[in-house]
């Protein structure tokens, strides 16, 4: 058995939280989350025992994709509060010993950022080689430049009337690609980061970070018979995007960054990067070993495997066994079951409770850094809206879809064309607006019915709750060596048992067991070791050992821990 004994560095150890800043907390009355609101929940965010605040970005944006279309990288949309808002955000979250990371959208601006504007406005703008413009194919240049499709579904080129030229955008078409080919460009977008590292960021979450470059020749994407996305493969819309997705530069660029930030010491700063790519891929983005205990790419990438991952014992040991082996230290995984684009994690466990602690049990105590959606603490659900009246510019882009395509396409319950749905406001109480903001207010979205029963107010006083059982977790995570910083050994019994995973989380002299039942049945576990102790059980006030007998209730979770 293999024990660690590295002392990591601050951001392995750590859990992050992300908050969607818009649907967080309204403090201005206008139905729209903003700083100051985020602000009065620190002391929510620094109880609940969460180490580090992710926001979705809150810069200058016309918001047609809210905020993923950044028009000032250096200012703050006016309806998130001020510059002053900011930095006190900064301050107040330093001030608790927590931990603060940016959203950087470093692929494209908005088409209202004034370089575009000044990019557009004619072929000789010194600003024009800013962006990728192409001429169209001949004889009338009407067609696109070449064969490539974006991310999101159909051509990722975009005629200019007035200056009869084609501009690319990896995403929808208000969101023009920046050149890096440009150094001019690379050099403001390095001095942005630089900007705020000044003010203090601990780090940034790096949004489609393997689409900055493209092919210099503009050959076209290779036919594929793929149509959907997958994280395995770099397929889609019938189309093999070798030259559109991970190309070559794109590790090199990830290089550079990762030197820029290694600039900044105390605390050390980090990157995480949003990539749907195969495990090999990650690790590629996140560079060669450089130490025992760094590697001189990313930090740390999303592994989106986890998003689908059936609860069951042989589909988990698969994936924790991927996780770890794979990346094994200097490299770290990630774990992340929600975020702002995906359906909520508990409504792919059929909106259980129980299934949703068993979940947070795996999440928070395997090997690697956990990301929690905000909501995803108190059991929050996807809220369906009608996709008629999407405000999300990809429901939006779908909304023309037959209902019988839809609902074909919807039908396994894990793809969701409208991302509103799972961005609707924090349930913080009972009240008809949630306590996201005043009830003479129309929220931005409308707040979920299931508002009712998961809220933070009810479940803070029910011991038994899912947010409880968070605050139990993350308490033990953060003052357990072992979990936090320890290897990760699967014990054997997990092999021999159709209904049990079980692992072992290793450090220095200290040995942390986990045990998941993940079946409806009672599940017991004769001749454990004597001096094994329990430390935490999903279940409140639950004796599940006694003597050298393990008896574990339907979709229980507990860690113990033995004495050496
Ligand atoms: C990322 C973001 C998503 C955004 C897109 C374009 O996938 O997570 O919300 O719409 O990039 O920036």
């Amino acid at each position: 058995m293999s024990s660690s004994s590295l002392n990591l560095p601050w951001w392995k150890k750590t859990t992050v939280y992300q908050i969607y800043p818009r649907s967080f907390k309204d403090s201005s009355g206008d139905g729209i989350g903003d700083i100051p609101g985020i602000i009065s929940k620190l002391d929510y965010l620094q109880d609940l025992g969460i180490e580090t605040i992710w926001f979705s970005p809150f810069f200058s944006s016309p918001q047609a994709d809210f905020g993923y279309d950044v028009s000032d990288y250096r200012s703050i949309a006016p309806e998130y509060g001020s510059m002053t808002d900011c930095e006190k955000l900064i301050r107040d979250i330093h001030n608790r010993d927590m931990y603060v990371v940016f959203d950087l959208v470093l692929n494209h601006t908005s088409d209202q950022h004034p370089w575009f504007l000044e990019s557009q406005s004619s072929r000789d703008s010194p600003k024009r080689d800013w962006y990728i413009w192409r001429d169209g194919r001949k004889p009338h240049g009407k067609k696109p430049p070449n064969n490539w499709k974006s991310m999101v579904g159909g051509s990722g080129w975009h005629y200019d009337e007035a200056t009869e030229q084609w501009y690319w955008a990896q995403f929808l078409p208000f969101q023009p690609d920046l050149n890096y080919r440009n150094l001019d460009v690379k050099r403001e977008m390095f001095d942005t980061i630089r900007f705020w590292l000044d003010k203090g960021v601990d780090g940034f979450r790096l949004d489609i970070i393997n689409t900055i470059f493209e092919d210099e020749q503009f050959r076209d994407n290779p036919f594929a018979w793929n149509f959907f996305p997958s994280v395995e493969e770099n397929k889609s819309f019938f189309q093999n995007k070798i030259h559109t997705i991970n190309h070559p530069d794109n590790f090199l660029f990830v290089k550079e960054l990762r030197s820029l930030l290694d600039e900044y010491s105390n605390p050390e700063r980090f990157m995480v990067g949003e990539i749907h790519a195969s495990i090999d891929t990650l690790k590629r983005y996140c560079g060669e070993v450089r130490s025992k205990t760094t590697t001189d790419g990313l930090h740390l990438a999303f592994m989106f495997q986890s998003l689908d991952v059936k609860l069951d014992v042989p589909s988990l040991l698969e994936l924790v066994n991927l996780y770890d082996q794979n990346f094994q230290e200097p490299y770290t995984p990630t774990w992340v079951f929600s975020n702002h684009d995906q359906m909520r994690r508990i409504n792919k466990l059929g909106s259980d409770i129980t299934k949703a602690k068993l979940n947070a049990t795996l999440q928070l105590t395997a090997r690697g850094v956990p990301f929690i959606y905000y909501g995803e603490e108190i059991g929050m659900l996807n809220h369906k809206l009608p996709l008629k009246t999407a405000k999300d510019p990809i429901g939006r882009k779908y909304s023309w879809l037959p209902k019988i395509v839809i609902s074909l396409l919807t039908r396994t319950g894990s793809i969701s064309l409208n991302r509103d749905d799972c961005r609707t406001p924090m349930q913080w109480d009972q009240s008809p607006n949630a306590g996201f903001c005043s009830e003479d207010v129309e929220s931005w979205l409308p707040v979920s019915p299931d508002h009712q029963s998961r809220n933070v107010t009810s479940e803070e006083d029910d011991p038994d709750s899912l947010l409880n059982c968070y605050r139990s977790l993350l308490r033990l995570r953060k003052n357990t060596p072992a979990i936090h910083s320890g290897s990760l050994v699967i014990s054997s019994l997990s092999h021999n048992f159709e209904s049990v995973l079980s692992y072992q989380r290793l450090h220095d002299n200290q040995t942390v067991e986990v045990w998941l039942n993940i079946s409806e049945k009672h599940c017991r576990i004769d001749e454990m070791e004597q001096d094994a102790k329990l430390l935490f059980s999903t279940i409140h006030n639950a004796t599940p050992l006694r003597e050298s007998v393990l008896v574990l209730e339907p979709y229980q979770g507990v860690v113990l821990e033995y004495s050496q």
